[in-house]
Protein backbone atom coordinates (compact mmCIF):
# COMPACT_ATOMS: atom_id res chain seq x y z
CA UNK A 1 0.00 0.00 0.00
CA UNK A 2 1.56 3.23 -1.24
CA UNK A 3 -0.96 5.84 -0.78
CA UNK A 4 -1.12 7.27 2.88
CA UNK A 5 -4.41 6.42 4.82
CA UNK A 6 -5.54 6.64 8.51
CA UNK A 7 -6.78 3.72 10.67
CA UNK A 8 -9.10 5.28 13.33
CA UNK A 9 -9.55 3.46 16.47
CA UNK A 10 -12.00 4.37 19.35
CA UNK A 11 -13.84 3.22 22.12
CA UNK A 12 -13.94 3.58 25.77
CA UNK A 13 -11.08 2.59 28.55
CA UNK A 14 -9.28 -1.14 28.59
CA UNK A 15 -11.40 -2.15 25.55
CA UNK A 16 -7.70 -3.25 24.25
CA UNK A 17 -7.56 -0.65 22.13
CA UNK A 18 -3.70 -0.06 22.25
CA UNK A 19 -2.79 -3.80 21.92
CA UNK A 20 -5.25 -4.07 19.29
CA UNK A 21 -3.43 -1.11 17.29
CA UNK A 22 -0.03 -2.27 18.00
CA UNK A 23 -0.17 -5.69 16.47
CA UNK A 24 -2.04 -4.32 13.45
CA UNK A 25 0.83 -1.77 12.93
CA UNK A 26 3.25 -4.56 13.10
CA UNK A 27 1.51 -6.36 10.27
CA UNK A 28 0.67 -3.63 8.70
CA UNK A 29 4.48 -2.16 8.73
CA UNK A 30 2.34 1.41 9.51
CA UNK A 31 3.36 4.02 12.94
CA UNK A 32 1.18 3.66 15.87
CA UNK A 33 -0.09 6.69 17.55
CA UNK A 34 -1.78 5.93 20.82
CA UNK A 35 -3.40 9.49 22.06
CA UNK A 36 -4.37 8.74 25.27
CA UNK A 37 -0.68 8.31 26.00
CA UNK A 38 -0.65 12.12 24.94
CA UNK A 39 -3.24 12.93 27.46
CA UNK A 40 -1.87 10.97 30.34
CA UNK A 41 1.77 12.55 29.54
CA UNK A 42 0.38 16.26 30.02
CA UNK A 43 -1.32 15.33 32.61
CA UNK A 44 1.72 13.59 34.10
CA UNK A 45 3.42 17.17 33.77
CA UNK A 46 0.28 18.99 35.23
CA UNK A 47 0.49 17.02 38.25
CA UNK A 48 4.25 17.61 38.56
CA UNK A 49 4.22 21.20 38.54
CA UNK A 50 0.73 21.42 40.98
CA UNK A 51 -1.37 22.52 37.89
CA UNK A 52 -5.06 22.01 37.68
CA UNK A 53 -7.86 21.69 35.26
CA UNK A 54 -9.06 25.43 37.05
CA UNK A 55 -6.22 27.38 36.02
CA UNK A 56 -6.78 27.74 32.08
CA UNK A 57 -3.82 30.29 31.71
CA UNK A 58 -1.18 28.11 33.34
CA UNK A 59 -2.62 25.24 30.94
CA UNK A 60 -2.27 27.36 28.05
CA UNK A 61 1.22 28.40 29.19
CA UNK A 62 2.22 24.79 29.57
CA UNK A 63 0.94 23.76 26.40
CA UNK A 64 3.31 26.12 24.57
CA UNK A 65 6.15 25.19 26.65
CA UNK A 66 5.69 21.04 26.41
CA UNK A 67 6.54 18.25 24.01
CA UNK A 68 5.33 15.85 23.08
CA UNK A 69 6.49 12.92 20.55
CA UNK A 70 7.09 9.31 19.89
CA UNK A 71 10.04 7.51 19.09
CA UNK A 72 10.55 3.85 18.16
CA UNK A 73 6.97 2.95 20.28
CA UNK A 74 8.35 5.11 23.58
CA UNK A 75 6.21 8.11 24.41
CA UNK A 76 8.52 11.49 25.23
CA UNK A 77 7.63 14.11 27.22
CA UNK A 78 10.20 17.41 27.16
CA UNK A 79 12.86 14.90 25.84
CA UNK A 80 12.55 12.10 28.12
CA UNK A 81 11.34 8.68 28.07
CA UNK A 82 7.94 8.59 30.44
CA UNK A 83 6.12 5.05 29.33
CA UNK A 84 6.10 3.41 32.97
CA UNK A 85 5.32 6.81 34.79
CA UNK A 86 2.12 7.44 33.22
CA UNK A 87 0.57 3.95 33.58
CA UNK A 88 -1.09 4.64 36.99
CA UNK A 89 -4.26 4.37 38.27
CA UNK A 90 -3.74 8.39 39.36
CA UNK A 91 -2.69 9.48 35.81
CA UNK A 92 -5.76 7.45 34.39
CA UNK A 93 -7.92 9.78 36.60
CA UNK A 94 -5.50 13.12 36.10
CA UNK A 95 -5.75 12.44 31.94
CA UNK A 96 -9.39 11.79 31.98
CA UNK A 97 -10.01 15.43 33.80
CA UNK A 98 -7.47 17.10 31.95
CA UNK A 99 -8.71 15.76 28.35
CA UNK A 100 -11.91 17.52 28.67
CA UNK A 101 -10.34 20.58 29.03
CA UNK A 102 -11.24 22.58 25.20
CA UNK A 103 -7.44 24.44 24.79
CA UNK A 104 -6.07 21.03 25.97
CA UNK A 105 -7.97 19.18 22.74
CA UNK A 106 -7.41 21.42 20.63
CA UNK A 107 -3.66 21.72 21.01
CA UNK A 108 -3.35 17.54 21.13
CA UNK A 109 -5.68 17.07 18.24
CA UNK A 110 -3.58 19.38 16.06
CA UNK A 111 0.04 17.27 16.86
CA UNK A 112 -2.50 14.36 15.98
CA UNK A 113 -3.20 15.11 12.77
CA UNK A 114 0.17 16.81 11.44
CA UNK A 115 1.51 13.60 13.02
CA UNK A 116 -1.27 11.12 10.73
CA UNK A 117 -0.65 13.46 7.71
CA UNK A 118 2.92 12.73 6.86
CA UNK A 119 2.49 8.60 6.67
CA UNK A 120 0.26 5.75 6.89
CA UNK A 121 -0.48 5.45 11.17
CA UNK A 122 -3.03 3.39 13.51
CA UNK A 123 -4.36 5.93 15.90
CA UNK A 124 -6.09 4.55 18.92
CA UNK A 125 -8.38 7.09 21.18
CA UNK A 126 -11.59 8.07 21.79
CA UNK A 127 -12.52 11.12 19.02
CA UNK A 128 -10.16 9.77 16.32
CA UNK A 129 -12.75 8.81 13.48
CA UNK A 130 -15.29 11.72 14.83
CA UNK A 131 -12.50 15.05 15.14
CA UNK A 132 -8.85 13.76 14.66
CA UNK A 133 -9.46 12.18 11.19
CA UNK A 134 -13.15 12.36 10.27
CA UNK A 135 -11.74 11.01 6.71
CA UNK A 136 -9.96 7.98 8.01
CA UNK A 137 -10.24 5.41 5.38
CA UNK A 138 -10.82 2.73 7.98
CA UNK A 139 -13.00 3.05 11.84
CA UNK A 140 -13.44 0.63 14.39
CA UNK A 141 -15.18 1.54 17.54
CA UNK A 142 -13.69 -1.02 19.76
CA UNK A 143 -16.00 -1.95 22.84
CA UNK A 144 -16.50 -4.48 25.80
CA UNK A 145 -18.51 -4.76 28.96
CA UNK A 146 -17.32 -2.57 32.07
CA UNK A 147 -16.52 -6.33 33.80
CA UNK A 148 -14.40 -7.85 31.24
CA UNK A 149 -12.98 -4.46 30.61
CA UNK A 150 -11.86 -3.79 34.23
CA UNK A 151 -10.89 -7.97 34.68
CA UNK A 152 -8.09 -7.44 31.72
CA UNK A 153 -7.00 -4.03 33.19
CA UNK A 154 -6.81 -5.40 36.73
CA UNK A 155 -5.06 -8.70 35.65
CA UNK A 156 -2.17 -6.08 34.23
CA UNK A 157 -2.05 -3.90 37.17
CA UNK A 158 -1.81 -6.71 39.47
CA UNK A 159 1.44 -8.36 37.08
CA UNK A 160 3.32 -5.35 36.71
CA UNK A 161 3.00 -5.11 40.91
CA UNK A 162 0.47 -2.11 41.58
CA UNK A 163 -1.51 -3.11 44.68
CA UNK A 164 -5.57 -2.57 43.77
CA UNK A 165 -8.88 -4.50 44.18
CA UNK A 166 -10.78 -5.28 40.90
CA UNK A 167 -13.62 -3.47 42.58
CA UNK A 168 -11.22 -0.30 42.55
CA UNK A 169 -10.30 -1.00 39.38
CA UNK A 170 -14.24 -1.55 37.96
CA UNK A 171 -14.98 1.50 39.25
CA UNK A 172 -12.38 3.71 38.18
CA UNK A 173 -13.40 2.10 34.47
CA UNK A 174 -17.17 3.27 34.88
CA UNK A 175 -16.30 6.65 36.38
CA UNK A 176 -13.86 7.45 33.42
CA UNK A 177 -16.34 5.91 31.21
CA UNK A 178 -19.07 8.48 32.57
CA UNK A 179 -15.99 11.51 32.14
CA UNK A 180 -14.97 10.68 28.73
CA UNK A 181 -19.12 10.50 27.29
CA UNK A 182 -20.31 12.99 29.13
CA UNK A 183 -17.40 15.91 28.17
CA UNK A 184 -18.57 18.52 26.43
CA UNK A 185 -15.72 18.78 24.12
CA UNK A 186 -15.31 15.57 21.88
CA UNK A 187 -17.42 13.01 24.31
CA UNK A 188 -16.55 9.51 23.37
CA UNK A 189 -19.37 8.64 20.92
CA UNK A 190 -18.70 6.28 17.80
CA UNK A 191 -18.43 7.85 14.12
CA UNK A 192 -21.32 6.98 12.55
CA UNK A 193 -19.54 5.27 9.98
CA UNK A 194 -17.33 3.42 12.25
CA UNK A 195 -17.72 -0.45 13.19
CA UNK A 196 -18.16 -1.48 16.21
CA UNK A 197 -16.35 -4.23 17.43
CA UNK A 198 -17.53 -5.93 21.01
CA UNK A 199 -14.98 -7.92 22.18
CA UNK A 200 -16.08 -9.13 25.28
CA UNK A 201 -15.99 -12.81 23.81
CA UNK A 202 -12.90 -12.86 21.73
CA UNK A 203 -9.30 -13.15 21.67
CA UNK A 204 -6.78 -10.40 21.10
CA UNK A 205 -5.50 -12.21 18.29
CA UNK A 206 -8.99 -12.60 16.86
CA UNK A 207 -9.66 -8.84 17.05
CA UNK A 208 -6.39 -8.29 15.08
CA UNK A 209 -7.45 -11.29 12.52
CA UNK A 210 -10.71 -9.34 12.05
CA UNK A 211 -9.35 -5.97 11.62
CA UNK A 212 -6.79 -7.07 8.94
CA UNK A 213 -9.23 -9.16 7.03
CA UNK A 214 -11.29 -5.60 6.86
CA UNK A 215 -8.30 -3.48 5.96
CA UNK A 216 -6.99 -6.06 3.02
O1 LIG B 1 -6.58 5.47 26.27
P1 LIG B 1 -6.13 5.93 27.64
O2 LIG B 1 -6.80 5.22 28.78
O3 LIG B 1 -4.64 5.88 27.77
O4 LIG B 1 -6.57 7.48 27.72
C1 LIG B 1 -6.37 8.27 28.86
C2 LIG B 1 -7.47 9.33 28.94
O5 LIG B 1 -7.29 10.29 27.89
C3 LIG B 1 -8.89 8.80 28.81
O6 LIG B 1 -9.56 8.81 30.05
C4 LIG B 1 -9.59 9.73 27.86
C5 LIG B 1 -8.54 10.61 27.30
N1 LIG B 1 -8.42 10.52 25.84
C6 LIG B 1 -9.19 11.37 25.08
O7 LIG B 1 -10.00 12.11 25.63
N2 LIG B 1 -9.04 11.37 23.74
C7 LIG B 1 -8.18 10.56 23.12
N3 LIG B 1 -8.05 10.62 21.80
C8 LIG B 1 -7.42 9.65 23.89
C9 LIG B 1 -7.57 9.64 25.26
Amino acid sequence: MSEIFQIAVDGPSGAGKSTIAKAIARKLDIDYIDTGAMYRALGYKMLQLGITEEEPDKVAKLLAETEIDFSKGDIILDGSVINDLIRTPEISMKASACSALGIVRKHLVKVQQEMGAKKSVIMDGRDIGTDVFPNAKYKFFITATAEERANRRYKELCEKGENVSYEETLESIIQRDYNDSHREVSPLRKADDAEEVDTTNMTIDEVVKYICDKIK
